[in-house]
């Protein structure tokens, strides 16, 4: 077997625990609790870099009728089958996945995920096309994060390493066509920065 970056790449993501721990979850729970206030329930929504479904399931407890997931890691997917009973959770990497006839999504919502991205260009560039004109976009990394994990490999594209308020990251969005509506700083999980966005 040839060894390419992407496979290193790869190895080092899916190397870690499959669960988290309570507090992590807790802590996107409120973030859910805050930023879909005003969404609909009936809206499409994609959980980008779902893990083991947490997120979804709560989505789901809120009423949420239509919410899907993606992710790399296919331990986390059949942990969230098979111990978690949730569905509707796709296995690829975000950069590439070929979403086929599926409908368009109202709602693309990713937490503590694209920092991860081996390719973060071609991530959101395919989060965006599997998203309707109107679309928001609910995303939470970690920020500032002057020293990040390996794992993190795009913290310095992304411009996550930069303490500027979030100037840099909301750029990097705005000169790929994003509009952000909203910027908030976050203590409780680690120091995270929220950001909602709409297409241009
Ligand atoms: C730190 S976990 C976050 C889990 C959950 N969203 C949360 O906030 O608790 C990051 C997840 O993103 C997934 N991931 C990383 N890069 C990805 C990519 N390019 N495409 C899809 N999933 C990815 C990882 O496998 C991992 O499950």
């Amino acid at each position: 077997m040839v060894v390419t970056p992407y496979h290193t790449y790869l190895k080092m993501q899916t190397a870690g625990p499959v669960e988290k721990p309570d507090h992590y979850h807790n802590a996107e729970r409120l973030a859910i609790d805050e930023i879909f206030e005003e969404i609909p329930k009936d809206a499409r929504i994609l959980d980008v870099g779902c893990a083991i479904g947490l997120g979804m399931k709560y989505l789901e407890s809120l009423g949420y009728e239509n919410v899907y997931g993606i992710d790399l890691d296919e331990r986390k997917i059949r942990y969230a089958n098979e111990i978690g009973g949730i569905q509707n959770i796709m296995l690829g990497d975000i950069a590439d996945f070929d979403f086929a006839d599926m409908p368009l999504f109202n709602v693309i919502y990713s937490s503590h995920c694209l920092e991860h991205a081996y390719n973060v260009e071609d991530a959101v560039r395919n989060m965006s096309s599997v998203a309707t004109d109107d679309a928001d976009f609910f995303v939470i990394l970690p920020y500032p994060n002057p020293n990040p994990s390996p794992a993190h490999w795009s913290t310095p594209v992304l411009g996550l390493d930069i303490n500027d308020g979030g100037v840099t990251v909301e750029n990097w969005f705005a000169s790929r066509g994003f509009v952000t509506t909203g910027i908030k700083f976050d203590n409780y999980r680690e120091p995270e920065i929220w950001m909602t966005m709409v297409k241009e």
